[in-house]
């Protein structure tokens, strides 16, 4: 091994950028010997500087370095070279003014230059629809049209979201109003669901350990988080109404959805019997399984949630929906595992915007085969009376499936998709 293989680290000159955006590039950068700052696009040189900045900070960590007191830096990047519209990655390197000793990389950064930042504050409408934020798909597919090309699809989705995450590091863009607003309702909602997910009740004092409602947390962040991100994206593409739940238990899914629904100034539903599940033929179920008072939910939703964006209504569907309806409707929750429920709830099909959403619980992924929907009625599933109800109102579903037993239905003519449940959970857990 030769003495600069074994030695090249401790040779290496060492630095930090400390501050990169508006066009500056600021942080200080020391060697055993003199060092210079070079800023490289690609294999294009583009400026070289000689440290003299006074750090006092450096030197009192390095005391034993010469020129450690005056090893700072700061530059503005040359626009009139590389085009104040640029878009791409600037390397800054610290290197040796003795040729034969080993450089560094102090970092890669996204640049993004001054009106490559303006022209995506306002882009124009794009056309493109997918199943992400509207203003978002325009933004994108200003710059990189060709990241925007197969929204429908899984492989095309994760091509939009490594965009999308090479934007969310990149400064000056990063800090614009469409990107940062989703990143942080995304980052909110999920630190959220974290939250929940580890504080709420474990178990159901009410039900014998071997019940099937002795677990009071029947769903998981992934299954939940598709509804949550599925309400941002279609607030964002203007369908209108609120937000419904149908089946709430002890009000987990309650929690983690009133706490989106505030984030998004949305009024939310919840309707349930908070006797538990009516009697039914079904062969899995019997009546008052599942059963959560209204005082048990309101209290969990007010800890673990957000109660003040919540109107409870207390009934069991038949009665409830006899002679009411609720307002206008943007998306619907359901988890009521029997067939008879699904059917006295799907009245309120008439209130639901021709865009709307609806999940539901009581899935397979097999159900769903290439984008029809296979499924044949029984006590146990109240997946068939959504379908026919929707055929009657001439607005047949399409969907996926997304998680544990859950699932994802749209109209097939002119309702917004749902992201795969990979790509949602690879976007927001890089963000989070
Ligand atoms: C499996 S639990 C819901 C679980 C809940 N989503 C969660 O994450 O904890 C089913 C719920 O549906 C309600 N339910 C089912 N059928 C109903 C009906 N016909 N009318 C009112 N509530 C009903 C039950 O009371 C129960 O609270």
């Amino acid at each position: 091994m030769g003495l600069l293989a074994k030695f090249g680290d401790a040779l290496a000159p060492r630095g930090n950028i400390d501050a990169a955006a508006g066009g500056r590039i600021a942080g200080w950068a020391l060697g055993r010997s003199p060092v210079r700052v070079e800023a490289w696009l690609g294999t294009n040189r583009l400026l070289s500087c000689e440290p003299s900045i006074t750090r006092a900070d450096v030197a009192a960590a390095f005391p034993d370095i010469p020129g450690s007191n005056c090893c700072g830096f700061a530059f503005d990047l040359p626009y009139q070279e590389i085009g104040d519209d640029f878009l791409g990655e600037l390397r800054i390197v610290a290197r040796p003014t003795k040729p034969w000793l080993p450089s560094t990389t102090l970092a890669t950064l996204h640049l993004a230059g001054p009106v490559a930042t303006f022209s995506l504050a306002s882009p124009p409408d794009s056309g493109i629809s997918g199943p992400f934020p509207r203003r978002v798909i325009d933004a994108v597919s200003l710059h990189w049209p060709e990241d925007c090309a197969d929204l429908l699809t899984a492989a095309g989705q994760r091509q939009f979201v490594d965009r999308l995450l090479w934007i969310m590091v990149t400064p000056d863009l990063n800090a614009m109003p469409i990107f940062a607003d989703y990143a942080r309702y995304l980052s909110a909602t999920f630190a959220h669901c974290r939250f929940v997910e580890r504080h709420f009740p474990q178990t159901n004092r009410t039900a014998a350990p071997d019940s099937t409602d002795f677990h009071c947390k029947p769903n998981s962040i992934r299954e939940l988080f598709a509804i949550i991100h599925q309400l941002y994206v279609l607030k964002s593409w203007g369908v209108e109404g609120e937000f419904a739940e149908f089946g709430c238990f002890k009000g987990y899914s309650s929690a983690m959805l009133s706490y989106a629904c505030r984030q998004l100034g949305l009024k939310m539903h919840i309707f349930d019997s908070f006797e538990g599940l009516p009697p039914s033929q079904g062969a899995g179920y019997e009546a008052g399984q599942y059963a959560g008072s209204l005082a048990e939910v309101r209290d969990h939703v007010s800890r673990f949630g957000a109660s003040e964006v919540v109107e409870f209504h207390k009934g069991f569907f038949a009665d409830t929906f006899r002679d009411w309806r609720p307002p206008r409707l943007m998306c619907l929750w359901m988890d009521v595992d029997l067939e008879v429920s699904a059917r006295d709830l799907m009245v309120v099909a008439d209130q639901l915007s021709p865009e709307a959403t609806l999940f539901s619980h009581e899935c397979t992924a097999a159900i769903f085969q290439n984008g029809s929907i296979v499924t044949s009625p029984s006590p146990d599933n109240p997946i068939p009376p959504m379908l026919v109800r929707h055929d009657e109102l001439g607005r047949p579903l399409t969907g996926r499936y997304i998680a544990g037993y859950t699932g994802a239905f749209w109209p097939r003519q002119g309702g917004i998709p749902v992201m795969d449940t990979d790509v949602l959970m690879h976007l927001v857990q890089k963000l989070a």
